[in-house]
C-alpha cells in the first residue's frame, strides 16, 4: 500500500451507522484483524487487556438495550469488546518476564532491572493510583489499531463508548475476572441506505491540529 492509497483508505473510513446484516467478515480477512489487536504496543509490553469477540447471537442482543440500542451490536459481522485489567500486581509484572524470557530465551536474571522499574513505576509508584486509567489507555491503542487495519481491507468499522462498561460487564460474565469493559468496536460491511457514508469529513484544519516546532 502506498501512501496515496493509505489517504484513501482513511478517508473511506467513517463510523458507520448501519451494517448490512447478511455480509460477513471472511475467516482469513478476521485472522488478520484479531492479529491486529494482537500485535497492538502497550506500555512496557504488558498488553493490560483481554479482547472479547461476541459471537453468540443472545448476547448480542443482551447488549444491545445497554448500548443505547444502536443496531451495530446485532448487525455488524462481528463485535469486539475490549476489555482493560483493574490493576497491575507484581505477579502480573513476573508473568510477563516470564513470558519475555522464554519467548527470547533469556535468563530471568537479565530481566531484573525492567521487572522492578516496572514495579517501581506501575505496581509501587504513583501510577498505580491511576492504574485503570493506564490500562484503559492502552487498549484504546488497540482499538486504534483493529479500526486502522480494518480500513486497509475495506472493512467497515464503528467504534462504541456509548455503551453501559457495568451491564456489559454482567453479561460477559466479567465480573471478578480482573478485566473490565472499556469500549467496544463493530466490524463488518456498510449497508447501502447508510446515509452517513456520503458525509463529509468534519475535521479541524491539518495546520491547527498538527503544528511543527
Ligand atoms: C472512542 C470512540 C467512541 C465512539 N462511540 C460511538 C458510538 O457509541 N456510536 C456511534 O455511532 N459512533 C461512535 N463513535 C464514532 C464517532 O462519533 C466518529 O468517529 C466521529 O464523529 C468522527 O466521524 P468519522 O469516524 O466518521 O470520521 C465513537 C468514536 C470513538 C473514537
Amino acid at each position: 500500500m502506498n501512501s496515496t492509497e493509505l489517504t484513501a483508505a482513511l478517508e473511506w473510513r467513517y463510523a458507520t451507522k448501519k451494517f448490512d446484516a447478511v455480509k460477513k467478515i471472511a475467516a482469513s480477512d478476521w485472522k488478520a484483524l484479531e492479529a491486529s489487536l494482537v500485535l497492538s504496543p502497550s506500555s512496557y509490553g504488558l498488553q493490560p487487556w483481554t479482547f472479547f469477540v461476541v459471537e453468540n447471537p443472545e448476547l448480542r442482543s443482551k447488549l444491545k438495550p445497554v448500548s443505547w440500542n444502536q443496531t451495530q451490536i446485532t448487525d455488524a459481522s462481528h463485535l469486539v469488546v475490549l476489555a482493560s485489567k483493574e490493576k497491575i500486581t507484581e505477579a502480573d509484572v513476573a508473568a510477563f518476564m516470564k513470558l519475555n524470557a522464554d519467548v527470547r530465551g533469556m535468563p530471568m536474571e537479565m530481566l531484573e532491572g525492567y521487572q522492578s522499574a516496572i514495579i517501581g513505576d506501575l505496581v509501587k509508584g504513583p501510577r498505580s493510583a491511576m492504574i485503570e486509567t493506564w490500562a484503559q489507555r492502552q487498549t484504546y491503542i488497540a482499538m486504534g489499531f483493529i479500526m486502522e487495519a480494518a480500513a486497509m481491507l475495506k472493512i467497515d468499522t464503528c467504534a462504541l463508548e456509548g455503551l453501559d462498561p457495568v451491564a456489559y460487564d454482567d453479561i460477559l460474565g466479567l465480573k471478578g475476572s480482573g478485566f473490565k469493559t472499556v469500549a467496544a468496536v463493530a466490524l463488518g460491511y456498510r449497508h447501502a441506505d447508510d446515509k452517513y457514508a456520503h458525509a463529509k469529513k468534519v475535521r479541524y484544519p491539518t495546520e491547527q491540529v498538527v503544528q511543527y516546532r
